[in-house]
Parts: C-alpha cells; structure tokens; sequence
C-alpha cells in the first residue's frame, strides 16, 4: 500500500498556523503573560565630571551614557562637531582628545573626566582661522561643509603624527621619516567620509598646510 502524500502548506499558512497555535496556548493558561523585553530605563546613573574644552573648565553632571558627541552638542551647545552616523563610521564627530583624534560618538563623557578637548571652534575663528580652516576655504575643499569639522581636526592630528614620524598602514619604510604623501594623506585621512567627494580638494589643503607636494 502506498503512503499518504504529505499535504503541501504554504510558508504563509505555516505562519499563520504557529501564531494560530501560541495564542491557544497563551489563552489556555491562566495568568500567562507573553514575555515583553524589558524596557530600557529613562535615565541612567549620573556622574560628576570636569572637561576641559577648547581651553575651558566645564564641571558637568551627566548620564553616564552620554558620549562626548553629546556632551559637546547637547550640554556645552559646541555643535560645530557634527553627528554623522553615530556609529564610528563617518568621522563628522572627530574631536581631538588629549592630543589624539578620536571619534567622539564611540566614547563616553565621563571617559574624559579631567582631558582636555579640542573641537573645530577651538581651532579658529571666522576673523582669525587655522591655517587649515583657510586652506580648505582657498581650496574648496569642502561643499555642503557637514564633514568639514571633522576633517580639519582629523588633518590637525595626521600633520602632527607625521611630524612625530609616525608611520601609517602604507608607509614603505617603518624606520624612515613619512612623507605626507597623497597616498598617506589618503590612508591617514580615510576615516572621514566626504559624501560631496570633495577629496581631491581636501588633499590639496591639507598638503598645502603640511608643507609638501606628493
Ligand atoms: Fe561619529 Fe560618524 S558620527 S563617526
Ligand atoms: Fe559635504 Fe563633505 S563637504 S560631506
């Protein structure tokens, strides 16, 4: 005798037949409660903390999970460091924390307690720019200007890192002093994104700045 052929049911009414089947079960008991995930708290601990910003002394009390992006824009209202993606991915929010770059969206406030931070306002001012900030104005290198905070503090640093001879990924020779080649100021600098690619603007600037031609 043949077997009987195994009726054929859809994805769909698989579906509907499993949400079907938990509503009876969750209905059968009583007292029952469909698991719920736990909401995230309003607000969290909060922390006493002094930043120096831009030269400044600041004495903060903050959620311990606020990030120095927003702690800069929300509580110290310095928005010229712009949130890109928030998630370490464009570079807008570069700050410089204690002499280095940093992303300021990937780390918390209360992780700078007692440093000292540099944003785009601490570098110059519209009457009296950066050498940078005036580079990139000469040289275009910017369009709708949202990266642009995030560039000239980044290009603040890699000047500095090639200074101290720093080598990056792409320096052939560990040993000798870098050069700031476009290819290293491509490499250095690849951690902000420019969504207008205004890049090959942004290059001339800064190697103007740097003091070398690739
Ligand atoms: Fe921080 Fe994009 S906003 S890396
Ligand atoms: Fe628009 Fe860079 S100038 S994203």
């Amino acid at each position: 005798m043949d077997s009987p052929t195994p009726p054929l049911i859809s994805r769909r009414d698989a579906l509907i037949a499993g949400a079907a089947t938990a509503a009876a079960v969750s209905s059968a008991v009583p007292g029952t409660v469909a698991a719920q995930p736990a909401p995230l708290p309003a607000a969290g601990p909060r922390m006493k903390l002094s930043l120096t910003v831009n030269g400044q002394a600041h004495a903060l009390q903050l959620d311990t999970r606020t990030t120095l992006l927003d702690a800069l824009r929300e509580h110290l209202n310095l928005t010229g460091t712009k949130k890109g993606c928030d998630h370490g991915q464009c570079g807008a929010c570069t700050v410089i924390a204690d002499g280095r770059r940093i992303n300021s969206c990937l780390t918390l406030a209360v992780m700078h307690d007692g440093g000292q931070v540099t944003t785009i306002e601490g570098l110059g001012t519209p009457q009296h720019m950066h050498p940078l900030q005036a580079a990139f104005v000469k040289h275009d290198g910017y369009q709708c200007g949202y990266c642009t905070p995030g560039q000239i503090c980044s290009a603040v640093a890699v000047i500095d890192e090639v200074k101290r001879g720093i080598p990056s990924h792409v320096s052939a020779d560990l040993n000798a002093r870098p050069l700031l080649s476009a290819d290293e100021l491509r490499e250095r600098m690849s951690g902000n994104i420019c969504r207008c690619g205004a890049y090959s603007n942004i290059v001339d600037a800064i190697t103007e700045v740097a003091g070398s031609r690739a």
